[in-house]
């Protein structure tokens, strides 16, 4: 449906769009790189691709959100749903497209938003006020009194978007602004009836169902009378299409009309008893749905302010009461169930009325005034006419028995219906001629389901001429825009835009959907079949553009499709006929006229009936003389459309589902008006706007310098505009196409994009170089700290070597000063030592001599001795050997050397007891005594022995010898020192001497 309005090929990177996403609707992006017709944009880290016809120009003005979308610098789907949103985030939720109010559902009370003392304030405000429905209310009241033209207010919008809500609200409104005003003349009774009247309608025309907890089931328009100083003075009701099946079907989930439920809950005691409503949950038209109870409604309440308010719309509790009984009738007659029976041989079965549904059924005729039999009878019999006049009945199959009760609860419910709208209008009706009227329609919008049957037909004709209405208006509108500006109104075409192609699909005669509907209801084998064919075969005899919008859909033979303004409808022509036809056969006609002898009510009721519509009618024709009427009535007006939005399907609080709201926006018609204007002039904008645009760039500069229209042409002029995209008004420059606008955008964005790259260099720049001059400083303090670092460890390196060194030269220092104090006194010691040595030495001396000559001895050789040496030797101590002589007598100079030991052989030294044998004389003779001896152990396995004439002496001799022995030693071990003195400790040596030294004193 939507224009192709980007800019081709000229998306840049960067540049902010919108993009069409299948779940959100209309995205704010960034385009990330174009390829072909593709274009890859990121939606914050997101990324997708879009084909470049889903891709528009984004709208600055639309980030605001602001109050009249008509001065969005962009006007497209994306930019108003992105305005749309925005408002809708901050509870706002009333927003003008020129002279179209979009009011989305909040779903929510949103404070002081419908309060007296708001109404009080947009009392005040008139044309300064905010866009709301009070606003529109007030300006259509004073458009009323200035122009003296009787002005309408047209809601639409899907089931639960809000109509009915928002009529309220607009009559509440009018209400005080006409009270406010000074010639209304203090009868409050019209007044309180308008308020007053919505609770009865609701109760009669409301359900609750999937979409809606209060759905309006019919269509109303509202005619509020004033007189010519704007008092009301009147009102006045139409309603259009009641969905009667409702009464007897209700789908699961949902409720019948809820005055049904009401009354069952609310009524008294009393009542109960006379209606016999104990049970309601058992009557069979209120449980097929379910469900009993609406969320946070209390229908015992709402039962209380519905009689109030009957009250005060002049239905008295009399008339109440007896309403009450014609609604209990029908519950009764719901519950009447019926039985086969056989119809004997060859014949078809019948239905009777069971007998478990006698109860309901005498209630049912009680309540109704008519005999239960004759009730029985139209409920499962049919008069038919045979010829010349004769009558005869024939029985009714079950089915058919009930659907006759159904079809009679649904005529005898849509009568009550449309004597209630006559009543209230009675009371409402003006006692003088008005002058004005205010007309406020809360009608069905249009309607697409799954399963689309002739209801949705019906009710998507009447969008379709509505939507007619609003195209035309709307065109005229823009005409008017045009010769204001003084610009050539004949550039708008409104063929693109007018839907009067599917209007003659659906009404032109003689072939048309309606045409050939009522062309096979008044055939006798008319059926839905034969008409879904004729339907087909005659889109040949259609003009060329009709049937291009119509088509049997394939594989299904009972569904054709149109395409309405708001998109394709597929319908289910099966029923059509029965249902356009709506028949109530004579038999069911009879009993209510049976009903209305007997109860006067039953009797004003009937008026509204099916029996008082002629023979022939039909729905459709009904219908359409309606909607022609509607027509007739709105085309007097002056139009204001509210286009009522709900945001999401959950009826849920600020939740907003793009995609929902563009469909919904599309079906009001919201859309076409933009395309109304590109058939045109697709954009607008004042000399100043455009002047605005360039801002403080020297263009702008210059286009201000020069004002108005003088400044907007050196702009456009300076852009290089090709002059054929735009035209001039008085106050306005008009671009043909958004793309030529989008040229002049561009511009703007390659100045702001050239300052901003300058800026950006600057920026750049002296960023880089505050970074350069900080990176330097770094360096340089590195640099000193590197080299102090280095510089410390070289020192700390150096000083640790010094340290070393010293420390070594201290301790080579003090070791030599310990050397040679250690010299000094090993030097000191050995002097001493060397002293007293020689002082031994000399008491040595002294012991050898002493020994000298002193004694004798034998040498023995070997273990066990020689012969020879058995003769007794002296020994002379020799400072190195003890020497020892052959028997001589021992003189100065000992002779007869025999030999010697030397000292440094000697072994051991030590006493002994043993036998001696020595030879005293030349004869050899042998002398063997047992004495002490020395003995000398010496090297070698040989010893000396040393004999004495006492043992004391031996003693002495030992020890000198030890001595000698010792000291030869010491002597010799003396001569390899240095010194020579021995190495043995001086007090080793003292000792010996000093034990020599006793011994030998
Ligand atoms: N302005 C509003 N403020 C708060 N809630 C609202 C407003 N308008 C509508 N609603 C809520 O939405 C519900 C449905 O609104 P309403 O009955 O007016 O819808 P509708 O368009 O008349 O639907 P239908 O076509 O089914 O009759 C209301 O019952 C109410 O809860
Ligand atoms: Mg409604």
């Amino acid at each position: 449906m939507s224009r192709k309005i980007t800019v081709e090929n000229s998306w840049v990177e960067g540049a902010p769009a919108y993009a069409l996403d299948e779940k959100r609707g209309w995205l704010r992006v960034r385009v990330a790189s174009v390829a072909g017709d593709k274009v890859n944009v990121k939606d914050g880290k997101r990324k997708f691709t879009v084909k470049a016809k889903d891709l528009q120009l984004s709208s600055e003005k639309a980030l605001k959100g602001i109050e009249d979308m008509i001065g969005l610098d962009i006007l497209h789907e994306g930019a108003i749903q992105n305005n749309v949103e925005v408002r809708y985030g901050k509870k706002q939720i009333y927003t003008y497209v020129g002279t179209i109010l979009v009011s989305i559902n909040p779903y929510e009370d949103i404070p002081n938003l419908y309060t007296e003392e708001t109404i009080k304030q947009f009392l005040l405000k008139g044309a300064n006020a905010p866009p709301h429905l009070y606003a529109v209310s007030d300006n259509v009241y004073n458009q009323m009194l200035s122009t003296g033209k009787d002005q309408s207010m047209l809601i639409s919008g899907e089931s639960g978007a809000g109509k009915t809500e928002a009529t309220k609200h607009c009559l509440r409104y009018l209400t005080h602004k006409a009270t406010e005003n000074a010639s209304f003349d203090g009868s409050n009774l019209i007044k309180q009836c308008i308020v007053d009247v919505n609770p009865v309608l609701e109760a009669f025309g409301n359900a609750k169902t999937k979409r809606n907890n209060n759905s309006s089931r019919f269509g109303k328009l509202f005619q509020v009378q004033f007189d010519g100083n704007g008092a009301i003075v009147g009102g006045n009701l139409i309603s259009y299409l009641l969905e009667k099946s409702r009464v007897v079907k209700t789908s699961k989930g949902e409720r019948g009309y809820h005055i049904f439920y009401q009354l069952c809950k609310g009524a008294s005691k009393e009542q109960v008893e006379a209606l016999s409503l104990e049970d309601y949950k058992e009557f069979n038209y209120l449980k097929k749905g379910e469900c009993f109870d609406v969320d946070d409604v209390d229908d015992v309440e709402e039962f209380k302010k519905v009689c109030a308010s009957m009250l005060k719309c002049g239905i008295q509790e009399e008339t109440q009461s007896k309403m009450f009984a014609a609604l209990a009738a029908i519950l009764h007659l719901g519950n009447i169930q019926f039985e086969e029976k056989e119809g004997g041989t060859g014949e078809n079965d019948y239905g009777v009325v069971s007998s478990s549904s006698t109860k309901s059924l005498n209630v049912a005729a009680i309540l109704l005034g008519i005999n239960p039999k004759v009730l029985q009878e139209s409920l499962s019999q049919r008069t038919m006419g045979g010829g010349r006049g004769s009558v005869y009945k024939i029985p009714l199959q079950c089915k058919s028995c009930m659907d006759s009760r159904d079809a009679l609860c649904k005529e005898m419910y849509s009568m009550l219906f449309a004597w209630l709208i006559h009543t209230i209008n009675a009371t409402m009706a003006s006692k003088s001629t008005p002058k004005n009227f205010i007309a406020v329609l809360d009608i069905f919008g249009f309607e697409v389901f799954e399963q689309n049957s002739f209801e949705q037909l019906c009710i998507n004709y009447a969008n379709e001429v509505l939507h007619q209405q609003f195209i035309h208006h709307y065109f005229k509108l823009e005409q008017e825009e045009y010769a204001t500006e003084g610009l050539n109104v004949e550039v708008l075409q409104i063929d693109q835009v007018d839907n009067k192609p599917v209007l003659q699909l659906m009404t032109a005669k003689p072939v048309s959907v309606f045409a050939l509907l009522e062309e096979q209801c008044q055939i006798a084998r008319g059926s839905d079949e034969i008409f879904i064919d004729r339907f087909t075969e005659c889109l040949t005899k259609m003009d060329e553009k009709s049937s291009s919008l119509a088509s049997r859909v394939k594989r299904q033979p009972t569904l054709f499709a149109i395409k309405h303004f708001a998109g394709e409808v597929k319908y289910e022509a099966i029923g059509f006929i029965e249902k356009n036809k709506d028949p109530l056969h004579i038999d069911l006609q009879n009993v209510m006229n049976m009903s209305a002898k007997k109860n006067k009510f039953m009797a004003e009721v009937l008026k509204f009936g099916t029996t008082n519509r002629k023979m022939n009618t039909t729905v459709i024709r009904t219908f359409q003389k309606q909607v022609n009427g509607l027509m007739e009535l709105l085309d007097k007006t002056e139009p204001n459309y509210v286009r009522c939005i709900k945001p999401n399907e959950r009826k849920a609080a600020q939740q907003f589902e793009g995609p929902l709201v563009l469909s919904q926006m599309r079906y009001s018609g919201l859309l076409d008006s933009i395309r109304i204007r590109q058939a045109g002039y697709a954009v607008r904008r004042t000399f100043e706007d455009i002047i605005e645009l360039f801002g403080n760039s020297k263009l702008g500069r210059a286009g201000k310098a020069e004002g108005g229209r003088q400044g907007c042409l050196t702009i456009l002029q300076t852009t290089m505009m090709d002059q054929s995209s735009y035209v001039f008004g008085k106050t306005k420059v008009f671009f043909k196409n958004v793309d030529s606008y989008a040229h002049l955008l561009n511009e703007m964005a390659a100045i702001e994009h050239n300052a901003a790259v300058k800026v950006q260099a600057m920026w750049r720049q002296s960023y880089e170089k505050k970074k350069f001059l900080h990176a330097l400083t770094c360096m340089k303090h590195l640099k000193n700290l590197l080299i102090t670092k280095i510089h410390r460890q070289r020192f700390l390196k150096k000083k640790e070597a010094a340290i070393k060194m010293q420390n070594c030269f201290r301790t080579f220092k003090a070791r030599k000063l310990l050397e040679l104090a250690k010299k000094d006194k090993v030097a000191s010691r050995r002097k001493e030592f060397a002293k007293r040595w020689e002082n031994a030495f000399l008491c040595m001396k002294k012991t050898r001599e002493n020994l000298r000559n002193r004694g004798w001895a034998y040498k023995k050789g070997g273990r066990f001795g020689g012969r020879r040496n058995w003769h007794r030797r002296y020994f002379f101590l020799y400072e190195d050997s003890l020497s020892y002589y052959r028997d001589m007598d021992v003189g100065d100079k000992p002779l007869g050397f025999k030999g010697s030991a030397m000292l440094t052989k000697v072994e051991d030294v030590f006493c002994e007891k043993r036998n001696s044998f020595f030879f005293r004389d030349k004869k050899m003779s042998r002398e063997k005594t047992e004495t002490y001896i020395l003995v000398m152990k010496m090297e070698g396995d040989s010893e000396m022995l040393l004999g004495a004439d006492n043992a004391s002496e031996l003693d002495e001799w030992k020890e000198a010898i030890k001595f000698a022995v010792e000291e030869q030693k010491l002597l010799e071990q003396a001569k390899t020192t240095e010194d020579k003195l021995p190495t043995v400790d001086v007090e080793t040596v003292e000792k010996m001497l000093r034990e020599v030294e006793i011994k030998h004193k």
